[in-house]
């Protein structure tokens, strides 16, 4: 679908020589991880070795990808940029914002209706621009992009936390925030510190009802939820080859729920096999010619413990089937373990639904597989105990699994087709009953399993599984049924058990789809208008935030001295908020509303100095703007931790907030707000944190000749008359000093200047 072939020309034509400046500056044989990484420096062939783990680095991705709730600041402040085109080829995916309530079709047409703002403003932006769009109902944006974008020694970065799915292709591909997405799709590079590496070699095959799923279950119970942060897990071995790129793309996908990076695989006869499938043959004879360089380097999977900073290794004919949960992604059970798990923990048995799909889990192979279980129903008389739903992962799987009759056999059995999109997998259910709050038991295909992520509702006890073990066990309609040795009763009285499940990796007569639901954009954009209504209260153009007026800041009121953890969620909450991401001023009202205030222990709740009453952190601030006050915010360590979403960075710059002065920062966060043309400073000495009081006028210093490695000043003009200086420091280098200068990094896209 428009995949940019001449593209993946340029970037196989540079592989020889970046790969060989890598070897000589790295002297050693190189993992695939850092042949790709080493062949997208931003400085081009690589001068230096980086080191894992420590160097920041700038590289020049491929590809972006946008879904519909982080595409909507990503592109408003893309529009900032001045320009005319994005820079590399960039997609939107319209997946996150329909809710499953009764089927695919009434949800779609509700979900159409309901957020036709956004979608409006989405397509025409992307039209304009030169994005590609996927309207809603085309599926879930890994999954259409492994089908469509994704190819061997690319890189790419997304604005979702399971981009990694492209790695089951070859590909090092990276969930972002929308600032990321923004600067490389305006021709920025993009900084990453250099991943530290996790070799998992993988030995003999899967058979019977162990599935690839299995495997990134069984990794997630060794590293936990944070045994990859600052990794990237490159699988190799035979066993890797042994699998189907979409069974290696659930388990790149997966790697996020270890906090990985990304996730890879090399490229073999599998991922050939894969893009021969999916219409792209010219990729795969490309892909064959520099085939060596998409794989490590022989001597490094011979002795991976050298060259990997850990290894793990997995034999797949021992693997078992895993269930994973509940309430964390991490807490793995051998299928042989589980039911005993089950009564020992008091877990609900009984099963009430089994959801199979989303991004994670829903190629051919997957739907082949767990369809031939629900025939095994049908066929030994077995009705379904429980509910079933199955979320399609794009609408060329749907439209391919349903012409060969496997949706079909799933609503013989009961299933209920849901819409091509995220739906439960992120809340975006109205189960029926949710409310009430009851204890209960469900299990998906999908990765996450996080309390409240699927219905809302605490008690709901998620399991995650392979899409087989979650149809048998929805067949069964209890969690301590185990399909490899009991046996279940028919409608007729029968104790019946059900064969190994059995399926295709790819469809025999070839993939079909009749409307993708593909939009490409305008050759020429230039008159295309962008759709928002001013009355929106969900979508806000953005302007361009004032440059700095060229003298030091005096006279600022301190907004409120943080204490304690102080993340991007207590910055810019999510929940309820969602909503407005896209409305700049909107959002702006949850800001620092979670923050704790270090003189009453108080969130939401600060001393307005300009009418000596407490009041609201957003309606305080609103009140400081208006009187054209400037504010300091003060914050503890690793301030903005977490997400990386921009609105953290972005909010206090709309509302007036000059500076943030913190003991440490979070990196992201730093940068971000670096990039809106804040002030990002840190205490030079940390106990300078308690001089800052309640009441405090504060000047910040210096700005005139602000320069890199080269402290501020601050002072503090206490109520009392008394005052304390001390100095602060910063890590802006030049360029970033400019973005501070003119009012934003977008700013200075926009003059012609970054
Ligand atoms: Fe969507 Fe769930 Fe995947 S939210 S992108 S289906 S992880």
């Amino acid at each position: 679908m428009a995949f940019d072939i001449e593209m993946i020309k340029d970037v196989y034509a540079r592989y020889p020589e970046r790969i060989a400046a890598a070897r000589k500056a790295v002297n050693r044989p190189l993992t695939l991880t850092e042949k790709i990484l080493y062949s997208h420096l931003s400085e081009g062939p690589a001068s230096q070795s980086f080191e894992r783990g420590k160097s920041y680095v700038d590289f020049q991705p491929d590809r972006v990808a946008m879904q519909d709730a982080t595409a909507q600041m990503a592109l408003l402040q893309f529009m900032q940029a001045g320009k005319d085109k994005v820079a590399v080829p960039s997609t939107v995916h319209c997946d996150h914002l329909i809710q499953a309530q009764v089927g695919a079709d009434k949800d779609l047409s509700v979900a159409k209706d309901k957020n036709r703002e956004v979608y409006d403003f989405l397509a025409s932006v992307s039209n304009k621009y030169g994005i590609g769009f996927w309207k809603p109902g085309a599926g879930i944006i890994h999954q259409v992009v492994l089908e469509n974008y994704a190819f061997p020694g690319g890189m790419m970065i997304g604005t979702d936390s399971h981009t990694p799915n492209a790695g089951g292709l070859g590909m090092i591909a990276i969930g972002v925030g929308g600032a990321d997405a923004c600067d490389v799709m305006a021709g920025l590079p993009w900084e990453l510190k250099f991943p530290k590496l996790i070799g998992v070699k993988l030995t003999g095959k899967l058979s019977g009802w162990t599935s690839a799923k299995d495997v990134i279950l069984k990794v997630a119970g060794i590293l936990t939820v944070k045994g990859g942060t600052g990794y990237v897990v490159e699988y190799f071995g035979d066993g890797a080859r042994s699998l189907s790129a979409t069974g290696k793309g659930t388990i790149c996908n997966m790697g996020a729920e270890i906090g990985a990076t990304t996730s890879i695989f090399g490229y073999d006869e599998k991922s050939a096999a894969y893009l021969e499938g999916t219409g792209r043959a010219d990729v795969a004879e490309l892909a064959n010619g520099i085939a060596e360089h998409l794989t490590g380097d022989p001597e490094v999977y011979a002795d991976p413990e050298k060259y990997f900073d850990q290894v793990i290794e997995i034999n797949l004919s021992e693997l078992e089937p895993h269930i994973n949960g509940p309430f964390t992604p991490d807490l793995a059970w051998p299928l042989s373990k589980f039911a005993a798990a089950v009564k020992e923990n008091g877990w609900p048995a009984k099963l009430e639904v089994g959801l199979i799909g989303s991004c994670t889990n829903s190629s051919y192979e997957d739907i082949s597989r767990a369809a031939s279980l629900a025939q095994q129903a049908v066929d030994k008389k077995l009705i379904a105990k429980s509910e079933f739903t199955i979320t399609p992962g794009s609408e060329q799987v749907r439209f391919t699994v349903e012409r060969d009759g496997f949706l079909d056999t799933f609503g013989k059995m009961g299933g209920v087709v849901l819409a091509n999109a995220c739906g439960p997998c992120i809340g975006q259910w109205a189960r029926h009953g949710a409310e009430k709050q009851e204890k209960n038991s469900i299990i998906t295909s999908f990765n996450r399993n996080f309390a409240k992520r699927a219905d809302g509702n605490p008690n709901t006890h998620a399991f995650v599984a392979s899409p087989e073990v979650v149809t048998a066990m929805a067949i069964a309609g209890d969690l301590t049924f185990n399909p490899m040795k009991d046996s279940l009763v028919n409608e007729e009285g029968q104790s019946v058990m059900l064969d190994e499940p059995k399926g295709l990796e790819l469809p025999t007569i070839g993939f079909a789809v009749e409307d993708a639901g593909y939009q490409a954009p305008a050759a020429d954009g230039s008159k295309v208008e962008v759709i928002v209504d001013p009355k929106s209260e969900r979508l806000q153009l953005l302007e361009s935030f004032p440059a700095w007026e060229g003298t030091d800041l005096k006279g600022l009121k301190l907004l409120i001295k943080a204490k304690g953890k102080c993340t991007t969620d207590h910055i810019s909450m999510a929940g309820p908020w969602l909503r407005f991401r896209g409305h700049l001023d909107n959002i702006s009202n949850n800001m620092l509303i979670g923050a704790v205030n270090a003189f009453n222990d108080e969130t939401n709740k600060v001393k307005n100095q300009l009418t000596g009453e407490y009041g609201e952190v957003p309606a305080t601030q609103r009140q400081y703007k208006a009187e054209g006050i400037g504010t300091l915010v003060v914050g503890d360590e690793n301030y903005g931790e977490g997400s990386s979403r921009e609105h953290a960075a972005m909010e206090p710059r709309f509302l007036g907030v000059r500076a943030i002065l913190v003991k440490s920062f979070a990196r992201i966060h730093e940068t971000n707000l670096k990039k809106q043309g804040m002030l990002a400073l840190t205490f030079a000495n940390p106990a300078d944190y308690d001089k800052v009081q309640e009441d405090d006028v504060i000047d910040i210093l210096g700005l005139e000749s602000f320069a890199p490695g080269v402290p501020l000043k601050v002072v503090l003009h206490h109520a009392d008359g008394s005052k304390d200086e001390f100095e602060v420091n910063h890590t802006y280098n030049e360029g970033q000093i400019e973005w501070f200068k003119a009012g934003s990094a977008l700013n200075l896209i926009k003059a012609g200047l970054a």
